[in-house]
């Protein structure tokens, strides 16, 4: 029997499914980051959303006061949201091999680091390191590793996962166990990081 793969086809998933059926689906701004976002009174700056997806969450980033760049590797995902959010620049970008230029004060990704291929994961440190400025955030939402592997999905990690992958260029201010909305029926176990760009 074939084994199912561990991701879907980004390019494809995006043309074929409504975006409301999808798994991270969640209309309303990730909550760890909200609350990240209020204990730090931030409200303006630059702000990046790495795999963007449906959108949802740059368009909330919007509403709060951010102007934002919202990325993703699937065409149909960014033409999507350039039609449906006209206040938000979408450029379609491998964070991987990467053709982004600027430089950003925020960066969230919400499920799109857990999803990389494991030898990918040092560039798209190197990447999303200069893209942030020095003193600028990444807020990064994974599967915990206390999460069972379903043996397809996302990747899951602990906390010093992130001190040994990102500690060339990153500090890592906070993480937290927490969970990960969306339509799913039970919310997966989540880790929330926040990242400090090192100097
Ligand atoms: C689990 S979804 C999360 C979407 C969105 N962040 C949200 O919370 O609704 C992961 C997203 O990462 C995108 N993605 C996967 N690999 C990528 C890559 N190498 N570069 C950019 N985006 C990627 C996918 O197309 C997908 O939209």
């Amino acid at each position: 029997m074939e084994r199912q793969s561990r991701f879907p086809d980004w390019t494809t998933l995006y043309e074929r499914e409504p975006v409301e059926k999808m798994a991270w689906y969640c209309e309303e701004l990730d909550p760890d980051l909200a609350f990240e976002l209020n204990q730090r009174h931030l409200s303006q700056g630059r702000f990046i959303d790495i795999g963007t997806g449906p959108a949802t969450q740059a368009m909330e980033l919007h509403r709060k006061g951010f102007r934002v760049t919202g990325t993703d590797l699937s065409k149909a995902a960014i033409e999507r949201g350039k039609k449906l959010f006209r206040d938000i620049e979408f450029v379609q970008d491998d964070i991987v091999n990467s053709k982004l230029r600027g430089q950003w004060d925020y960066a969230f990704d919400r499920g799109c680091f857990h999803c990389l291929d494991p030898k990918d994961r040092p560039r798209y440190v190197e990447t999303v390191a200069g893209i942030l400025h020095p003193g600028a955030f990444l807020f990064l939402k994974t599967f915990s590793w206390k999460e069972s592997d379903w043996g397809y999905g996302p990747w899951r990690f602990a906390p010093q996962d992130f001190e040994d992958l990102f500690s060339r260029y990153f500090s890592l201010v906070s993480s937290k166990e927490t969970v990960y909305q969306g339509a799913l029926p039970k919310n997966p176990l989540a880790l929330f990081c926040t990242l400090e760009r090192k100097a």
